[in-house]
């Protein structure tokens, strides 16, 4: 399988073949526009799958239905088993307690500490005491790089990547077996970037979590992933180790990576 054959930082020995994620022909029309036609992607198991395609190609809309927030026209996404598509709200309740989300905006509250953000998600759905409560939040945000003194600072104190990585440790306190990155290095200067790089490959390595992230960053891509998937009006075009990506022949994938490497 693509994800152990990779020699890439991304692969661990947690990387197994049994796909968590695994999308089945599936359709989405908003409208008059046919967003998704027929996409097809296995994301195996404490693997990290980039998808990457051009603005507006429909990558944010794939990532919805991962999690159930859209319902597709028609097709499968399978999360860790079970298809969610029939699925009551209920239901996507109880598979939504697998997921960890970062979306482009880190969305930390602005007028509670740093501990208090990362304690939150404990706070509304275990009854951890507080001494268990401190060495969870203590220990990670030390898996994310932050040491104990950011615990009391606010978000607005914080750097843009000190940010990321507090959303992080937010999103990942309840231990998610997936974990969702809508764009996490938009916006960001390139060595807050190689500080989100890090902290992908540390949920991936520390945590074993299986992660999707979305991006239009091609070095962030190659950094980060087990997995490339293409995505070019409405489908997967290629799929596969960095390696097998970088040298791929389809016309939308070789202007992609050209517009990348004629600006660096
Ligand atoms: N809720 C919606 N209603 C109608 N059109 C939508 C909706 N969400 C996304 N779209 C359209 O779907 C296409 C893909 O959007 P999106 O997945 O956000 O692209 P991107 O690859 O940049 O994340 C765009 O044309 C967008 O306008
Ligand atoms: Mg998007």
């Amino acid at each position: 399988m693509a994800a152990q054959e990779s020699t890439r930082a991304g692969s661990g020995p947690a990387a197994s073949t049994t796909p968590m994620i695994e999308i089945v022909d599936l359709h989405k029309t908003f409208g008059e526009t046919k967003v998704l036609t027929g996409i097809n992607l296995k994301v195996p198991a404490g693997s990290t799958c980039v998808i990457l395609g051009g603005s507006g190609s429909g990558k944010t809309v794939l990532m919805k239905h991962m999690i159930g927030l859209l319902k597709p026209d028609s097709g499968k996404v399978i999360i860790d088993g079970e298809d969610i598509v029939p699925m009551s709200v209920r239901g996507l309740q109880q598979v939504r307690n697998k997921f960890g989300m970062v979306f482009q905006a880190a969305a930390l509250f602005d007028s509670m500490t740093v501990f208090e953000n990362v304690a939150f998600p404990l706070r509304e759905h275990t009854k951890d005491s507080e001494d268990v409560i401190h060495q969870k939040v203590r220990a990670r945000l030390d898996l994310m790089g932050l040491k104990p003194a950011v615990e009391d600072k606010f978000p607005a104190d914080l750097s843009g990547g000190m940010r990321k990585r507090v959303g992080l440790a937010r999103a990942t306190i309840l231990g998610p077996k997936i974990v969702l990155y809508d764009e996490p290095t938009t916006g960001l200067d390139p060595i807050t970037t190689d500080y989100v790089d890090d902290m992908i490959l540390a949920a991936q390595k520390g945590l074993g979590v299986t992660s999707v992230v979305i991006s239009h960053d091609i070095a962030s891509a190659f950094n980060v992933a087990d997995q490339i998937a293409f995505l070019s009006k409405g489908v997967i075009v290629e799929n596969g180790p960095p390696d097998q990506v970088r040298e791929s022949q389809h016309p939308a994938v070789k202007v992609f990576l050209q517009t990348w490497f004629g600006k660096n």
